[in-house]
């Protein structure tokens, strides 16, 4: 593993190697505390985030490396017009891994093509947020001792929700794994995520209703509806408070179910629900932080690639997602992949007309 974009970048015994890690530092945090001395990480923070840069952070810091970046982007050089390529190139002269979130889908990918160390996607738009992936799938498997056979239903904005799109594509790697997809019709998964389950024999149910199928679950995943990501505000309005999880819905569900959510919470699960013993998020958190800690010791002591191969100028954008990385930044590759033998853009993985 050279970057961190996609979960689909590891296999599965990749994961497994990285949780091996992920339980060695959540057991004596201790013995890591110079792992990456010297080593130094840019996060690069183009849309709001608080835990997810406290938690790259954080793990740099007690692996004993250290950071630097921005967390307003009108604070740096990008506020004068520079291309996220520049900025890329720029920054990794100066360190050993990039982390960024932005709000274009696929602009991980996009860096990854110019950046001369290794890149962690820290959560592109709406598309992927692998990192939290890390995160979900350690809480699963030091709670519930695996992954393999659960039951999990995915419940709110299931559209824009990037955290559910990378633990959706995560778990093509686990057996048996059925899916409640519970979300309004308006908010389902995207086309390219419901192929991607078809494609991989993956089981899973669209449902609109919650209550229902609560008793069935072994996790509970809820989500925030992504308000920053709604171009109509009236479908926000529409859908806001839509699925709120209350103890009283609790008592039908499985004494050993956990209740997961990525943080932060709006209205979605009711302060009253913190105290049962299944809710686990805030537990969540802080395996993301170990998670981040293993993954950040894995990329940044890599040996840096200064002889990069040059990459494709742009003559014809080929991706009409208004969201997609090369909307803005013209230059990029028209790459495409195949997802389900449909022909889907390499960057955001929209379907390509
Ligand atoms: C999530 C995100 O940013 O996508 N938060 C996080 O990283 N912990 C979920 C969200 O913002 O709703």
């Amino acid at each position: 593993m050279r970057h961190m974009i996609d979960f689909t970048d590891l296999t599965r015994e990749e994961w497994e190697t990285l949780y091996t890690r992920i339980s060695e530092i959540i057991d004596a945090p201790e013995q890591f505390i110079d792992v990456c001395r010297g080593r130094v990480s840019c996060n690069l923070f183009y849309e709001p985030s608080t835990r997810t840069n406290f938690s790259f952070q954080t793990a740099m810091m007690r692996l004993g490396g250290s950071v630097f970046g921005f967390a307003d982007p009108n604070s740096s050089s990008v506020a004068k017009g520079e291309t996220m390529k520049d900025t890329i190139k720029m920054v990794s002269n100066y360190a050993d891994v990039v982390v960024m979130r932005t709000p274009w889908e696929g602009s991980a990918k996009a860096a990854a093509l110019y950046s001369s160390v290794p890149v962690v996607n820290a959560g592109d738009g709406g598309h992927l947020h692998p990192t939290q992936t890390l995160a979900d799938l350690t809480t699963i498997t030091r709670l519930r001792g695996g992954v393999d056979g659960l039951c999990i239903g995915l419940c709110g904005d299931l559209k824009n929700g990037r955290t559910v799109h990378s633990l959706i594509k995560a778990m093509a790697k686990f057996k048996d794994i059925k899916f409640f997809l519970i979300s309004p019709r308006e908010l389902a998964v995207p086309e390219y995520i419901r192929t991607f389950m078809k494609t991989n024999h993956m089981w899973f149910t669209e449902v609109t209703g919650l209550e229902a199928v609560i008793p069935q679950l072994d996790v509970l995943y809820m989500t925030r509806i992504q308000k920053e990501r709604f171009v109509d505000p009236l479908e926000y309005e529409r859908n806001k408070g839509i699925y709120i999880l209350t103890r009283r819905k609790l008592e039908r569900a499985k004494q050993d179910m956990l209740v997961m959510h990525p943080l932060p919470r709006v209205d979605e699960i009711t302060v009253d629900v913190d105290d049962d013993h299944r809710a686990v998020y805030f537990q969540q958190a802080r395996f993301g932080m170990f998670a981040r800690m293993a993954l950040l010791e894995h990329l940044s002591l890599q040996k840096r690639d200064d002889h990069l191969p040059p990459v494709e100028i742009c003559t014809k954008p080929i991706c009409t997602n208004p969201r997609c990385i090369t909307q803005t930044e013209h230059y990029l590759p028209p790459l495409i992949k195949k997802i389900g033998g449909i022909d889907c853009c390499g960057f955001c993985d929209s379907v390509l007309k």
